[in-house]
């Protein structure tokens, strides 16, 4: 049997539709808001029916020197064509770090499985 973390899988996004995009600032300053989106499929479209679909899109942040990741946010997509409505995968918020680190975004495709990427953040002053 696997553990979880040999489940998560990732590749090049330009490549590969299931991999999370993360876009955010490289450099923040310490206390500054900044805006962060979290995209499954920006290259390659993914599909978005009922049978085929990303339930889930979770961002967790690092700090160096941490082993214990934090939650920052967790965006669920719940329509798929039901009604002739499609929450298209995509989790967007704004961050205030105080720590240089990671932010690590995972995904979950109800036939595809986990999915997972990570980008360093650097936080000045
Ligand atoms: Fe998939």
């Amino acid at each position: 049997m696997s553990k979880i973390t040999e489940l998560y899988q990732t590749a090049d996004w330009k490549n590969e539709k299931h991999v999370p995009v993360i876009t955010a600032p490289e450099k923040v300053k310490s206390e500054d808001l900044f805006d962060v989106e979290v995209a499954v499929g920006k290259e390659i479209a993914h599909p978005n029916t009922m049978e085929h679909h990303i339930a889930w899109i979770k961002l967790y942040y690092l700090a160096k020197d941490s082993d214990k990741a934090v939650e920052i946010a967790d965006s669920r997509f719940t329509a798929h064509g039901e009604g002739d409505a499609f929450t298209e995968p995509t989790l967007k918020t704004a961050v205030k770090l105080n720590k240089c680190g990671k932010l690590i975004a995972t995904s979950y495709c109800n036939i595809h499985g986990l999915w997972t990427s990570e980008v360093d953040i650097t936080v000045e002053g």
